[in-house]
């Protein structure tokens, strides 16, 4: 069984960040599989670095979108990426200190950041682009 799946509730409006979404998903969904398969070590830590690299690529292009549409809470949105990644980055040190085992801590902060960040923060951007359309 997969961590999360797709649905509904994850589109924000804009295809190619819903896209990049989606592999997001597929890459924490990857992790997970791994773990409940009992992988740990090496072959573990770089399905963790996979989705850091993925997350990271995705937040820059985020970013640089809302740049481009001038959506006036960039800044802040910054800066929750910034701190997603930052705790992202101690969960994978704690993890490949372990012996490359993931914690269930670590999966629930995945969890969350999927339904919390894409539910609500960045569907605040999608429902701006929104109206930004309807405006020009
Ligand atoms: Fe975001
Ligand atoms: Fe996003």
């Amino acid at each position: 069984m997969p961590l999360m799946n797709w649905d509904q509730s994850l589109d924000i409006g804009v295809e190619k960040m819903n896209a990049e979404h989606r592999d997001i998903l597929d890459a924490m969904n990857i992790v997970y599989d791994g773990a409940n398969a009992g992988q740990s070590g090496p072959a573990m830590m770089a399905k963790i670095a996979r989705l850091g690299d993925i997350t990271t690529r995705h937040f820059a292009d985020e970013e640089a979108y809302l740049a481009r549409i001038g959506y006036p809470e960039l800044e802040i949105h910054k800066g929750i990426h910034k701190k997603l990644l930052d705790d992202f980055a101690v969960h994978a040190q704690a993890i490949a200190a372990a012996g490359g085992v993931p914690t269930s801590a670590f999966f629930t902060f995945l969890r969350l950041w999927l339904s919390a960040h894409i539910k609500c923060i960045d569907l605040k951007y999608g429902n701006y682009a929104k109206s930004a359309q309807k405006a020009a």
